[in-house]
């Protein structure tokens, strides 16, 4: 995989960039059917916010489950995850990140309004979270579903992204703050955390 001249020129700039097509429409088809059973056997935790012993659920901040996925080769989700791979890559040649190592997390909003405050996934030097990917799994996605991230680049208006299906972002997770608006029905994303080669 190759990032095109205009990916690598807005995530040094801007510090993000978005794909609408990253596997297909027959691998994210595939994709969101694999991502779907894995909530339908109930495997995703509400999500907490804070770490260690500060650890607590709190919906005014974020009301998603999650779960942390390893998906194996062969698998739908597999293949996303050797598409990540790559994306990883490809952001360390095309964009000098750096990257090595990802976490792979598995999220759905389940609708009722449930959304997620404005935040930074990383805080600068205390984290080696790099970049932050998200692929989004909404067949049939409408703006009445809600469920819209929103970025805040530096010094720049708010950008929505549509979490419509086969949609990517990728953007520096310690740059710029994001949110999620309240969804109206249930929305599912697969998010790829990247760490620094330097990371353990
Ligand atoms: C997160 C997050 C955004 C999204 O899980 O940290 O910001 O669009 N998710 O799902
Ligand atoms: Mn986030």
């Amino acid at each position: 995989m190759e990032l095109t001249d205009v990916e690598v020129e807005a995530l040094g700039t801007r510090g993000y960039f978005t794909r609408t097509s990253f596997l297909g429409e027959a691998r994210a088809l595939a994709a969101r059917a694999d991502a779907l059973a894995r909530v339908e056997v109930g495997s995703l935790q509400p999500a907490g916010i804070r770490r260690g012993a500060d650890r607590t659920q709190d919906t005014r901040v974020r009301g998603d489950l999650i779960g942390w996925v390893q998906p194996e080769a062969g698998t739908p989700l597999g293949a996303l995850r050797e598409r990540f791979e790559a994306l990883g890559q490809a952001l360390s040649r095309g964009a000098y990140l750096g990257l090595g190592r990802f976490d792979l997390q598995l999220a759905c909003y389940p609708g009722g309004g449930a959304h997620y405050a404005r935040h930074l996934d990383a805080f600068p030097g205390q984290s080696n979270r790099r970049a932050t990917a998200i692929w989004y799994a909404n067949a049939g996605w409408v703006p009445e579903h809600g469920g819209v991230l929103r970025l805040h680049p530096e010094g720049e208006a708010p950008v929505d992204v549509a979490p419509g299906l086969d949609t990517l972002v990728v953007f520096l997770s310690e740059r710029i703050e994001h949110e999620v608006l309240p969804a109206f029905h249930p929305r599912l994303a697969l998010t790829a955390w990247f760490y620094g080669r330097d990371a353990g």
